[in-house]
């Protein structure tokens, strides 16, 4: 039982995260990036999600500058946004979310 519920708790801490940067996205990063293939300036962030892993994606979330290269481009055109750690963390989370199945898990 006590397991039970220290899992729930880790749980519902999680889905606070996702559902936390998912107002991140909409509020800082709907405007360039969409979630249901509509197109926009930036990747969708599903295939972001299926290409990459969560922690790479926090890291260019707060320095796009210095990440852009080791993702494939080979400019910048996205700003850095001013987020906090937990906002950038959050909007990783929800993101990661995104698509269950990511490209490193296929052999
Ligand atoms: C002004 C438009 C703009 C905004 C706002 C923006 N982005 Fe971007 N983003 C881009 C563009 C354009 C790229 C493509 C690479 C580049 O130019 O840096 C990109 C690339 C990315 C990538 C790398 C994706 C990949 O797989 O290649 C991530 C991750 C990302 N953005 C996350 C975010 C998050 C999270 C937010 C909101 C907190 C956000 N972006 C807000 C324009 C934007």
């Amino acid at each position: 039982m006590k397991l039970f519920f220290t899992l729930l708790i880790i749980t519902n801490a999680l889905y606070a995260n996702i559902e936390n940067g998912k107002d991140v996205y909409i509020q800082n990063c709907a405007n360039c990036h969409s979630v249901n293939m509509r197109g926009g300036m930036g990747p969708d962030f599903n295939i972001v999600s299926y290409s990459h892993k969560k922690a790479d994606i926090a890291k260019y979330i707060s320095s796009p500058s210095t990440m852009f290269r080791s993702f494939g481009y080979t400019s910048n055109a996205m700003p850095e946004l001013p987020l906090s750690p937990q906002e950038i963390k959050d909007v990783s989370e929800y993101i990661d979310s995104l698509q269950p199945f990511k490209k490193w898990m296929k052999k």
